[in-house]
């Protein structure tokens, strides 16, 4: 896949986060068999990061992680169980309904299936319009050259305004969706895995255009994505969870480069590379992801991990700076990490 807008944004230093996680956990209540007793599930246990304006950070990792869940989590579709969301400073109140408000138009969401997620018995100029309704008090033409100016942005066409989404490609259709998340000027868009039900050609197209959009517009991208090709092209800073527990997060460079988790290794190792020079050290996934109904004990991850020892089934491990370096640059929840070898 190839890509023309280059990224890399940097943090300035002091400013306010758009949105800080604080010690995120959702846990859902389910009935174990028929005679039905209560078991919780852990989608999310524990996750906290900062993400500033104009920067991307990425959720990785495989399928039932609980990536999906920190998205609805942060959005507020689903409020976490525990922690603390801070959107720019202010915190989350579940009981104000009025900040409520202000907070879901600043956070927007686009998912991963243009089909689901648009109705399809609107036009596009009423469903790019609705919020406008809601929200602001412009009048009929002034929503219409709204949307238009909007479909334009997104490269669709405006004489198109009045069609309906199964008119238009899947590609065309995730534009739809991305213009809409945009509308009221949110400050973070929350994407889950936008660009996985496209062709490879195409996602590099949206991509693209997130990437522009998000340079013009100064967004915070979340961007969920089992896919470490396009984590690759477009994240800062990336967060690699496992069974609900963040178990390698920092700088995309850093992880990519020298990672330290057996988990995010395997994860590597499962991506294709360019360089097929460059597979020294792989690691093959073992066995299946557990069930997180019984998560293991210890590190959730030791039994699929070929360096675990006894303690990693018996003390679980905490989220920590590697050799003393700085919080934020790279930590990893690893007994041994300082034993491996950092490469990917
Ligand atoms: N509403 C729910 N009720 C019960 N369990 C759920 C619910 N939503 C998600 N889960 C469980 O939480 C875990 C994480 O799911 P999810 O966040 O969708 O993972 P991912 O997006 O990484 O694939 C999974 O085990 C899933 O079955
Ligand atoms: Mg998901």
């Amino acid at each position: 896949m190839t890509l023309t807008a280059t990224h890399g944004t940097t943090t300035p230093v002091g400013e306010v986060p758009v949105i800080e996680a604080d010690g995120l956990i959702k846990h859902y209540p389910v009935r174990r068999g028929l005679l039905g007793g209560q078991a919780l599930v852990r989608a999310l246990d524990g996750v906290s990061f900062r993400l500033a304006a104009g920067r991307t950070l990425a959720v990785v990792g495989e399928s039932g992680c609980g990536k999906s869940t920190l998205a609805r989590s942060v959005t507020l579709i689903e409020p976490p169980t525990a922690g603390t969301l801070t959107f720019a400073g202010t915190s989350y109140d579940a009981a104000d309904r009025r900040r409520h408000r202000a907070l879901r138009q600043s956070v927007q969401m686009v998912f991963q299936d243009p089909y689901g997620s648009l109705n399809p018995r609107k036009t596009v100029g009423s469903i790019l319009g609705e919020p406008l309704v809601i929200n602001t008090r412009l009048n009929r033409v002034e929503r219409r050259d709204r949307t238009q100016a909007m479909m334009a942005r997104v490269g669709l066409r405006p004489d198109q305004i009045d069609r309906y989404p199964h008119m238009f490609s899947g590609g065309q259709r995730q534009r739809i969706a991305i213009a809409r998340a945009l509308m009221l000027n949110p400050k973070l868009v929350v994407a889950d895995e936008p660009v996985s039900a496209l062709d490879v050609s195409i996602q590099a197209q949206v991509l693209n255009l997130m990437m522009d959009l998000q340079d013009e517009f100064r967004l915070a991208y979340l961007l969920i994505s089992h896919d470490l090709s396009v984590v690759r092209l477009i994240a800062d800073d990336i967060i690699v969870m496992y069974l609900g527990r963040p178990v390698e997060q920092g700088a995309a460079r850093a992880i990519f480069e020298t990672p330290r988790h057996p988990y995010t290794k395997t994860l590597l190792a499962a991506t294709p590379r360019i360089d097929p020079a460059d597979r020294t050290e792989r690691l093959a996934p073992k066995g299946e992801l557990p069930s997180p109904l019984a998560p293991p004990p210890g590190c959730h991850f030791h039994r699929r991990c070929p360096f675990a020892t006894d303690r990693c089934s018996a003390e679980v491990p905490r989220l920590r700076p590697l050799d003393g370096g700085p919080l934020d640059e790279h930590q990893v929840a690893c007994h041994h990490a300082e034993g491996l070898s950092p490469t990917p």
